[in-house]
């Protein structure tokens, strides 16, 4: 967890003890799967890459990096993780972290939509998805521009196609 580049610092509890209490939930694989401990680390950062260019809520992006894929029951389809990581975080606020209700809404709708593949035009949510997607090549798929929510994430999905 990025925590001392996060401007909401006063809104955590504790970084060390999320960071713990998530990778215990999703079990002891979560440092060896594709969709464990790394993939989180990559969609935080790709996600504060976003947010610092787009003003995106930095906390509520990096709570969904953590939270988004951390009640999967097996690598391959599981469409109801994202709702269950939403109730699952949402059950944590004051234990793991604080949020407002506002905020804590925005990351409940991000973890409960990041399975259904659309876009959106809430910067926050956005953001989330897109941090999300542009860790894709770990699975060997190439974000698209054309699924990305921000212009970030689109100018970020490009480049890693010219890499290509
Ligand atoms: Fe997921
Ligand atoms: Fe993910």
């Amino acid at each position: 967890m990025n925590c001392n580049t996060s401007s909401n610092n006063e809104r955590w509890i504790g970084c060390a003890k999320l960071i713990q209490a998530v990778t215990r939930h999703f079990g002891p694989h979560a440092k060896k799967s594709i969709h464990g401990v790394q993939h989180w680390r990559n969609v935080e950062n790709h996600g504060m890459t976003i947010a610092r260019e787009n003003g995106a809520d930095m906390l509520v992006v990096e709570l969904f990096a953590w939270f988004h894929d951390s009640c999967l029951v097996n690598e391959h389809i599981d469409d109801g993780h994202g709702y269950r990581a939403a109730k699952f975080a949402e059950a944590q606020r004051g234990k793991l972290y604080n949020l407002p209700d506002q905020s804590l809404d925005l990351l409940m709708r991000a973890c409960d939509g990041h399975t259904c593949g659309l876009a959106t035009t809430d910067i926050t949510i956005g953001t989330c998805w897109d941090a999300d997607r542009l860790d894709l090549p770990r699975v060997g798929t190439q974000p698209l521009e054309a699924f990305m929510s921000t212009g970030t994430g689109r100018r970020l999905a490009d480049q890693m196609r010219l890499q290509c």
